[in-house]
């Protein structure tokens, strides 16, 4: 795992934003693995950006985004496609976006087509991920197997509590999620995991520490040969 320590968040947004645009004005048809969450924002403002003032065209890009809530209708306001496309699509035209279907009557089968469609289509040239306080990365809890493709997974208490910001009350956040899996985010390329924030400083001290186990979901990354943790000070602390 390669390590870069930025100075803060904006920092970190750039030189992700800067590693995306490079693949994506050498591989016009590439395929990008999507997070949501507080954590990719500036990414996706600094891609904005790109669009807009360099003409860095997306028109040939397909997307897949990791997890969406189970049971949130698709235009709720909390929802992961409401959050993709009010920070990103709607300013970026993408060939093709996929987002979990959280509403699917049958989310078994949800899982084994958006884990079909992703092998079909992808897989993705690069996977941005965030990190939750306890590991987390999509919504692989502590715990989740490693081989596990896009399953449904129930979320973590601490997990609700960190997202109960966005909703009205702890009891309106969901408890299930659709989630790719981590086997489903290891077939990706090349990853880049993001954090920020003393929030997240004894997540990352964690994984800097080595110890794989799915206990510590991100942990699983060390199984992958090409993962850029970019890391700004605060999150890196005094490292490990
Ligand atoms: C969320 C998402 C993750 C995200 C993580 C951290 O629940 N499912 O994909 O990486 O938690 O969120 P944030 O970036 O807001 O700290």
């Amino acid at each position: 795992m390669e390590v870069i320590v930025v100075k803060n968040y904006e920092e970190m947004s750039r030189k992700a934003a800067s590693v995306i645009e490079e693949k994506v004005n050498a591989e016009p048809d590439c395929v990008l693995g999507l997070a949501t969450g507080g954590t990719p924002l500036g990414t996706y403002e600094q891609l904005i950006e790109g669009h807009r003032s360099r003409g860095i065209d997306y028109s040939g890009v397909t997307t897949f985004n990791l997890d969406e809530y189970v049971g949130l209708p698709r235009d709720h306001s909390q929802s992961y496609h409401t959050f993709m496309q009010e920070q990103l699509f709607s300013h970026i035209p993408f060939l093709n976006t996929y987002i979990p279907n959280g509403e699917a009557e049958d989310l078994d089968k949800e899982c084994r087509e958006y884990e079909a469609l992703l092998d079909k289509e992808g897989p993705a040239n690069i996977q941005l991920l965030g990190i939750g306080s306890n590991g987390h990365i999509g919504f692989n809890e502590p715990g989740a197997s490693f081989e596990a493709g896009t399953h449904v997974e129930k979320l973590d208490q601490v997990t609700r509590e960190a997202n109960a910001r966005f909703f009205p009350s702890l009891e309106a956040v969901p408890t299930e999620a659709v989630t790719m899996g981590i086997a489903s985010i290891l077939k990706s390329e090349e990853i880049l995991l993001l954090a920020s924030g003393a929030n997240k400083q004894e997540a990352i001290r964690r994984l800097l520490k080595g110890e794989v186990g799915e206990m510590f979901p991100a942990s699983a990354l060390y199984n992958h040969k090409h993962v850029t943790l970019i890391v700004d000070e605060e999150a890196y602390g005094k490292g490990v």
